[in-house]
């Protein structure tokens, strides 16, 4: 016996609306979802020389595709802050299931709320403003040192250290970044 049409249409409208909140409601708070493509990852790491001494801090942690990579293969300790609570529990249980789970931390919250002094590296793929919004945050709470990538926006103001056109990924050193070049 086949579905009814209404029933078939009441399914495929569902899936839309929950397809179209998992990406967009957390618009508002910076950004909607789109996990970084694989190379950027790869790059974003690399030209922050993620390592064992380093503390990750993931703005807008997604599903993970940077956090368990800076976890599990780079050896780092890492925080990955997210708001939207369906992908905190796909993140939750990937860091259950998974190797180096004392290496992860997961916070659900606003990633504007947190405090990144204690960061020697930040990842983040954002919307422009809230890349705007970050920068006097990372201005008055980031240590000598740190680096800063960011996968397709710029933080406006600062100056680069490499750009790599082909993953569109910025690598800022704080505190060179914000010195007139
Ligand atoms: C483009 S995705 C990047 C995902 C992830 N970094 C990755 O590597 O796949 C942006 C993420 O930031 C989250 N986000 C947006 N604004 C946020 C905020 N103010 N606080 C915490 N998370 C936020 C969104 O929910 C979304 O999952």
């Amino acid at each position: 016996m086949g579905l009814s049409p209404l029933l078939g249409l009441t399914l495929v409208l569902g899936a839309l609306a929950v397809v179209t909140y998992f990406v967009y409601a957390s618009f508002a708070f910076g950004a909607g979802y789109q996990p970084t493509p694989r190379r950027s990852v790869r790059q974003m790491l690399r030209y922050a020389e993620v390592g064992p001494s380093d503390v990750v801090y993931d703005l807008g942690a997604g599903t993970g595709a940077i956090v368990f990579r800076a976890a599990r293969t780079y050896r780092a300790q890492v925080i990955g802050v997210e708001v939207e609570p369906l992908r905190i529990l796909i993140l939750r249980l990937r860091r259950r299931l998974g190797p180096d789970s004392d290496r992860i931390r997961i916070v659900w919250g606003n990633l504007f709320h947190l405090d990144f002094r204690s960061a020697t590296v930040v990842t983040a793929f954002l919307w422009p403003g809230a890349m705007e919004r970050l920068r006097p945050k990372f201005e008055s709470e980031l240590r000598r040192g740190a680096r800063v990538v960011s996968h397709c926006h710029k933080v406006p103001g600062w100056t680069p250290s490499a750009y790599d056109p082909a993953t569109d990924v910025y690598l800022y050193r704080w505190p060179e970044a914000a010195a007139a070049p």
